[in-house]
């Protein structure tokens, strides 16, 4: 029995994704524990998800600090403080500084709700939607000093129709979102990951299905 993975989970919002590794922790699907949740927002409803499951949780409102290396110091110590040794950021809204990255080297995760390096940065339903892309999808990636740039461990992909609105297309990718995040920190669970250079290795990595499939299906 292998001992369970220690995660401090940082939030800023609804916490679905905290929720979906929550329930695969308790299904006995994923052996981790999670020591702490923190959000950078007092009113994140993922604390209230965390606090009905017992968990600790902490916020750090950034501003209650005068920068954003005070904010990453203090933010690095609670985390050190509860022993965590995977940082999952579950809709953190805040760019980590390189302080904060250099404390966890290739122990940060994080989920972006599109086929990286398509659609960094914010609203990325909403651009995929304007280039009239026919698939996106979810990636979840470890994270480097660029914003949504790091090694990617894990991705799904979706069909995106041309009535989709940015809640219907948001809404499929964030099922595939609660799917692989926890599928994803499983992997460094059993000590299945390796970086090398910008490409992770996934020992054991047997089973490779060779189907694809097309969107739109039946033309
Ligand atoms: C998700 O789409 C995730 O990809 C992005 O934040 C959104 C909300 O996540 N990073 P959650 O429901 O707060 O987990």
């Amino acid at each position: 029995m292998t001992t369970p993975l220690s995660l401090g989970v940082l939030i800023s919002g609804g916490g679905t994704n905290l929720q979906a590794i929550i329930d695969a922790i308790e299904r006995g699907d994923l052996p981790a524990r999670i020591r702490i949740v923190v959000s950078n927002r007092r009113d994140a409803y993922g604390l209230v998800r965390a606090a009905r499951h017992g968990l600790s949780t902490g916020v750090i409102a950034h501003t209650d600090f005068a920068s954003r290396e005070e904010f990453d110091r203090h933010l690095v110590t609670l985390l050190h403080e509860h022993g965590v040794e995977l940082v999952i950021l579950a809709g953190f809204m805040r760019l980590l500084s390189a302080r904060f990255i250099r404390a966890f080297p290739h122990r940060i995760l994080n989920i972006h709700p599109a086929l990286l390096p398509a659609f960094p940065g914010l609203h990325a339903q909403r651009q995929a939607l304007e280039r009239g892309v026919r698939i996106s999808g979810a990636t979840v990636h470890l994270v480097d000093e660029e914003m949504d740039h790091g090694p990617i461990i894990m991705q799904a992909a979706v069909p995106v129709y041309p009535d989709d609105t940015e809640d219907s297309l948001s809404a499929r990718i964030l099922a595939q979102e609660h799917r692989i995040y926890p599928a994803a920190i499983k992997l460094f669970a059993e000590g299945r990951v390796g970086v090398r250079g910008n490409s992770v290795l996934i020992r054991d990595e047997h089973h490779r299905p060779q189907t694809g499939f097309q969107s739109p299906a039946a033309v």
